[in-house]
């Protein structure tokens, strides 16, 4: 199942990121050395991007269910892992290219939300084995990594989720489209 969701109101980030910490060309956005830079510059303050837990809870639990494991590519500092653990999902998987992000996730959760992991991972070469996620759950990261030129990343990212899915998965794509 394909799942698309839009939004462009004003928690679209380039309304509210500050200029220094957009790339200057598309591409950049699927570097790991732009993320890297992103997150060390950005600080520890967590953002969603293209919409939080509040907006898409309705969607994601109609969906997805509490004993599924979920795959979540590109996590970043999203709140929405740790609000999904809260209402009662627990076999969630975090992965990022940005080993900064990482290692902030996993010390802010050590306490309150133990068995939430992170692990500094590319979601287009993944080291999962084959079905063994009902659920890979993406919130703009196909969009960093399609900015490369030809959309090779994009492929090899959607490809591997396909892979490490089972076969009655569930793809959840939360992107940006034009009007
Ligand atoms: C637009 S942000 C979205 C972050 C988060 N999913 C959210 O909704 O707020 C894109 C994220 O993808 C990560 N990323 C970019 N390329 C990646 C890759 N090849 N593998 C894993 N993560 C990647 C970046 O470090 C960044 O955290």
């Amino acid at each position: 199942m394909f799942v698309e969701v839009a939004y462009r109101d004003q928690d679209t980030p380039c309304y509210i990121m500050k200029m220094s910490l957009l790339t200057r060309t598309t591409e950049e956005f699927s570097s790991t050395e732009y993320w890297e830079h992103f997150f060390k510059k950005r600080g520890e303050k967590a953002f969603d991007w293209y919409g939080d837990y509040n907006k898409l809870c309705g969607m994601l639990l109609k969906y997805i269910k509490p004993r599924d494991k979920i795959l979540v590519g590109g996590c970043g500092n999203s709140e929405l892992s740790e609000q999904l653990y809260d209402v009662s999902y627990r076999h969630l998987t975090n992965i990022d290219i940005s080993e900064t992000v990482v290692n902030h996730m996993n010390q802010k959760n050590a306490k309150l939300h133990q068995d939430l992991t992170f692990q500094k991972v590319d979601a287009t070469q993944t080291p999962y084995e084959d079905g063994s996620y009902q659920v890979t759950l993406d919130k703009g990261t196909l969009d960093a990594v399609a900015s490369q030129e030809e959309g090779v990343l994009a492929g090899r990212m959607l490809a591997e989720c396909l892979r490490a899915e089972s076969v009655i998965g569930f793809m959840a794509q939360l992107r940006v489209v034009a009007n």
